[in-house]
């Protein structure tokens, strides 16, 4: 691929945030033009603008307001939308990041008008279907040119698939650039004062997966063991969109030991994260963040796209049973230390390697 003039990254939802900003950090740095298109999908200002503030990414040029709906209504909005867009801009390279809905409708958009694609968080697999990122990802995998590998086992499963060798770039986990920029900020905002847990003795938890919030049954049986939890130790539970009205829905009370409140930005999340001592959940980035940091994690999941977060980390899986969750959370709370390991490349390096691969014809294998 010859130097780019003009990159177009497209993000849409909270996690592809994370993801942009040390690319956009990168590629500030050297000449080329780069346009961020913004989709809309996540769209309430404290699920997208405080991400923009917080990791200092320059305002989005576009926003493509295509707001919620069905898979088949968001993918198809945000293409019918970008599509003009590319058309108009013709980019040298189009990056699409991560595994929502945003992700595979660009690479669909870009791969149909020959525009190149590059893919950041490639080779990512739960081998799990039942999961829309898992669609999501393959689609952007299979239309990428370049694929930006976050671990070992990505670049694996690409080769598996019969990716080219020579597209696959084990760039690292561009997560953990981001987090290491962020934790001084993070560690002197001291978030856990603000919410008068003490340091080590409180849990995190987040949760909006369909699978786990969707079904009232799972829904409760996963409330219910937060309160087993919370008789323990405070939890603290920031809550998505998806799943506070859910919650509602099976008529949840908020008590004084189960702490519920708005979805917060990224520094305060990674400062209550970084003193917690537990950490519940079922996003994809969070096991990632505690590995990074040592934090005992317990992800509400059959199956991870992330594996080496368990096999190298401080990541177990559970499935969404009360006993079992309060059990492995006891367990983890009464552990006295958890060493947080080095893993390859996540070494807050990535977005850098990035930038050197588009710019630069820089290889990483
Ligand atoms: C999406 C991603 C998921 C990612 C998650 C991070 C897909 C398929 N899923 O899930 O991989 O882990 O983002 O948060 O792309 N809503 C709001 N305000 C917002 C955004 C959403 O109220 O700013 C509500 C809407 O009611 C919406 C629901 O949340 O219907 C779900 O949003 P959506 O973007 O469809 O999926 P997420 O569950 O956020």
């Amino acid at each position: 691929m010859k130097p780019p003039a003009l990159v177009l990254s497209v993000v849409g939802a909270r996690p592809n945030f994370i993801k942009l900003a040390p690319v956009a950090w990168a590629l500030g740095k050297r000449q080329v033009r780069h346009i961020i298109v913004h989709t809309g999908q996540h769209y309430d200002a404290d699920m997208s603008d405080a991400f923009f503030r917080d990791l200092e990414i320059p305002e989005p040029n576009f926003n493509l307001a295509v707001g919620s709906g069905s898979h088949a209504q968001q993918t198809a909005g945000v293409m019918k939308r970008l599509e003009p867009l590319c058309c108009e801009l013709r980019p040298d390279v189009v990056l699409v990041y991560g595994d929502v809905n945003s992700t595979a409708a660009a690479a669909l958009v870009a791969a149909k008008l020959g525009l190149a694609v590059g893919h950041v968080e490639a080779g990512l697999r739960s081998r799990d279907r039942t999961m829309p990122e898992e669609i999501n990802r393959i689609v952007a995998d299979r239309l990428s040119d370049v694929l930006f590998a976050p671990s070992r086992d990505g670049c694996d499963n690409l080769v598996g698939e019969g990716i080219p060798s020579q597209r696959i770039q084990f760039v690292g986990n561009i997560m953990i650039d981001s987090l290491l920029r962020a934790l001084p900020a993070a560690r002197q905002l001291a978030a856990s004062n603000r919410y008068g847990v003490r340091r080590g003795e409180y849990t995190v938890v987040t949760l909006h997966r369909p699978s786990n919030v969707d079904e009232p049954r799972v829904l409760q049986e996963l409330l219910r063991a937060l309160s087993d939890i919370a008789a323990d130790r405070p939890v603290l539970f920031p809550v998505h969109p998806r799943t506070s009205r859910r919650m509602a829905a099976v008529g949840f009370q908020a008590g004084a030991k189960v702490r519920v409140f708005e979805p917060v930005a990224y520094l305060e999340m990674l400062s209550l994260v970084m003193s917690a001592g537990l950490v519940v959940t079922d996003s994809g980035g969070l096991q990632e963040e505690t590995t990074f940091l040592g934090i005992p994690c317990l992800t509400v999941r059959p199956n991870t796209e992330r594996p080496i977060t368990c096999t190298q980390g401080t990541n177990r899986l559970v499935p969404p049973n009360r006993d079992a969750i309060v059990s492995a959370a006891r367990a983890a709370l009464s552990q006295t230390t958890s060493v947080a390991p080095t893993i390859e490349r996540w070494d807050g390096n990535s977005g850098e390697r990035i930038a050197a691969v588009l710019c630069e014809g820089a290889r990483f294998d």
